[in-house]
């Protein structure tokens, strides 16, 4: 028997094609972060770590425990490889030395942070990738680490755009002094309003954003307005895809990172919502306009078990990967979620992640879809107040 029939099928031998639009058409080729080397980051402005209990109280840094690193790596291993059996290409970022420190012109940073969370950093919309501004310095260097294979994207696939936000400065004109301290001491009511009224960490001295804080569907972006993405970066990704509707959003959560575990689209008309962080109403009444079901996640498994060393928040349950419009990756611990959304016609894949979480997120945050099937569509017809 000739091998042909199996080459033509195996996902490493197909033409690379940068195409995604939205979270949820069927997924071909994804990147799928690792965990070498992640750094517990060295104190700066625009981040707070403070883990008394587990080795790095506030001021310290340094590696996280091997241990973790081996079991988040052994995890992120098997997803890749579990992606690849159902003919999903997967590339991998080379990782490099987290623990050295940086420096630009205008500042220096004691080391960097990791290459766990791909999602944070790189933007599939269409046959464009984008690189963000990013608005930790720790940070700042990350996108070495996707270069190999973005400069492997462009090579082959000639009709991919290949793109980076303005490099921030990151001077200390970037961040609010002295936010954390008293950010921290607010109550929920004074910290919801500072989200509210955008009075976050970040100043508007320049644009800065996460990719993670975009959501995709189709001709509508939403991009959150967080801890990581201010004003100035929300226009600065309006201006860049005058193509589509790119709206700002908020919610009612006081420690906004990531739009990917708040309002997590599903498949065309059915978007899950965290309960918990409420959407803005007029954001609401708009994807109900366009018949729009809203699904109220259940509360997370992970509730009463904050892992060691972790900054995400329970709701990392809601973050979940898409194969298509009719089969969910969900980390296996979550299973009234499961059970939830099975009630929606979901072929669950339960992924065993729990070790990943605190190096930067879950099964949405630990990828970026480079190639899904489909094309852009409009699945807003209809405006409602300012969306
Ligand atoms: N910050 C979110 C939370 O704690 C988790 C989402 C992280 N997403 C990411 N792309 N790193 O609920």
């Amino acid at each position: 028997m000739t091998e042909l029939g199996a080459q033509t099928t195996d996902p490493n031998t197909r033409p690379l094609r940068v195409n995604a639009w939205n979270g949820w058409d069927p997924l071909r080729h994804v990147i799928v972060g690792r965990a070498d080397g992640t750094m517990v980051q060295a104190p700066e402005l625009a981040v707070r770590r403070d883990y008394p209990d587990d080795g790095f109280p506030l001021g310290t840094y340094g590696p996280m425990p091997e241990d973790m690193t081996a079991a988040a790596n052994e995890e992120l291993d098997n997803f890749a490889a579990l992606l690849r059996r159902r003919g999903i290409r997967v590339d991998r970022p080379t990782p490099i030395d987290f623990g050295a420190p940086v420096a630009t012109p205008e500042w220096t940073q004691p080391s960097m942070f990791g290459c766990m969370p791909p999602r944070d950093l790189l933007l599939t919309v269409g046959n464009e990738v984008l690189e963000a501004t990013m608005s930790y310095r720790s940070r700042w260097f990350e996108y070495l680490c996707y270069r190999p294979v973005l400069q492997r994207l462009f090579d082959e696939d000639k009709r991919m755009r290949w793109e980076a936000a303005p490099k921030p400065r990151l001077t200390d004109a970037s961040y609010h002094a002295g936010f954390w301290d008293t950010f921290n001491t607010q109550t929920t009511e004074e910290q919801l309003a500072r989200v509210r009224d955008y009075d976050l960490v970040l100043t508007e001295a320049e644009p800065l954003f996460d990719a993670a804080d975009v959501a995709r569907f189709g001709k509508d972006l939403f991009v959150q307005l967080s801890f990581v993405t201010n004003r100035s970066g929300y226009d600065w990704l309006k201006r860049h895809f005058p193509d589509h509707r790119v709206h700002a959003v908020t919610s009612t959560n006081t420690h906004p990172l990531h739009i990917d575990s708040t309002w997590v689209p599903l498949r065309p008309g059915l978007v899950l919502h965290c309960g918990e962080r409420l959407a803005d109403p007029e954001l609401m009444e708009f994807f109900k306009l366009n018949d729009w079901e809203i699904v109220e996640a259940v509360q997370p498994a992970s509730w009463d078990h904050p892992p060691k060393l972790s900054f995400c928040s329970p709701w990392l349950a809601a973050n979940m990967l898409n194969l298509d419009h009719n089969t969910l990756c969900i980390e296996e611990n979550e299973v009234r979620l499961a059970d939830q959304l099975a009630q929606y016609g979901f072929e669950i894949v339960p992924v065993p992640f729990r070790a990943v979480g605190p190096f930067g997120g879950g099964l949405h945050c630990s990828t970026v879809d480079i190639e899904r099937e489909g094309g852009l569509e409009d699945y807003f017809p209809r405006r409602y107040g300012r969306y």
